[in-house]
């Protein structure tokens, strides 16, 4: 039954019938729901996943790294395009903190923080990625983000602005925190009915766009490749498990469905912040 109405729930979402604070409110009750539930570091990724084509050959791990491949793939698809050594780089919607150490550890950048609006995932990320020197953890919301202007080189959004109220927002939110020639890296879903206001948010940006894919192909494979580690977590959900297996994109779920039809869309873009002058020039 629970699952049935978080169906309705996605489907009036989807549609614009919901309000953008209560579309904001819903999402942070199921990721402090989750964050409450799960408190176990053995589980520190929040997201589909990504996979390259079978025979490709596989991007490097640590060996302690290699039960996340799957999730840490959608990182490293977008992460390696980004240039991170030595940079300040800011993670919107960085969950559980398994992406956002990844990325510390891998990539090197000068300062990683992570930010999510869920109190709780930050207090465990806090915890469980202490040893990670150059990582730093904060609560805050994507669409009033608590930085300066121009405090960062990178910015990486990893399937978080589904969730948010109002996207126009959290990309103008984007722009300001980014020094000029700064760059945007998002990967995230969208239905149909969704991609407009997304498309109109991008344009609204004074952001040039670097590259776009579409990786539907290596998110399934990657919900492939986790539905026993998946099965095995939502499992421990008892009352829950039912709507927490429609939300995880589970095999035979009408998510899962969608994603291989393409009825939903899996996109990667990458931005560049004009540099000042450019940016005077446009705007002038
Ligand atoms: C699907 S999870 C992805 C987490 C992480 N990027 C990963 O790949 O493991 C989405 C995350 O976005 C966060 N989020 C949603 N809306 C947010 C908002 N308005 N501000 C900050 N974080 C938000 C949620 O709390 C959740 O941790």
């Amino acid at each position: 039954m629970l699952d049935k109405a978080f169906q309705k729930l996605l489907q009036f979402i989807d549609e614009g019938r919901v309000p953008p604070f209560i579309h904001r409110l819903i999402w942070k009750t199921c990721y402090q729901f989750i964050a409450r539930k799960w408190k176990s570091d053995d589980w520190t990724f929040m997201n589909y996943g990504w996979l390259p084509e079978a025979g490709s050959s596989p991007f490097p791990l640590a060996a302690a790294d290699e039960k996340d491949r799957y999730f840490i793939g959608l990182y490293y698809r977008l992460a390696s395009r980004l240039d991170l050594a030595g940079k300040d780089v800011l993670e919107v919607g960085s969950g559980r903190g398994g992406g956002a150490s990844w990325v510390a550890r891998h990539y090197q950048p000068a300062a990683m923080t992570g930010l999510d609006f869920s109190p709780t995932a930050i207090e465990s990320a806090k915890k469980w990625h202490a040893e990670v020197a150059n990582l730093r953890f904060v609560e805050g919301d994507a669409e009033r983000l608590p930085f300066p202007d121009a405090s960062f080189d990178v910015v990486i959004n990893v399937e978080s602005s589904h969730c948010y109220g109002d996207m126009n927002r959290f990309v103008q939110e984007v722009e300001r925190v980014l020094r000029p020639g700064g760059r945007f890296g998002w990967v995230d879903m969208r239905s149909p009915k969704m991609m407009a206001g997304t498309q109109q948010a991008f344009a609204n940006a004074n952001l040039l766009v670097e590259e776009e894919d579409l990786l539907n192909a290596g998110v399934v494979r990657a919900l492939d490749a986790a539905e026993t580690r998946k099965a095995e977590i939502i499992g421990q959900a008892r009352f829950a498990a039912a709507a927490l297996r429609q939300f995880s994109g589970a095999k035979g779920t009408a998510l899962y469905k969608a994603i291989v039809h393409k009825d939903v869309l899996y996109l990667l873009k990458i931005f560049r912040k004009p540099e000042a002058k450019a940016l005077a020039q446009k705007l002038a």
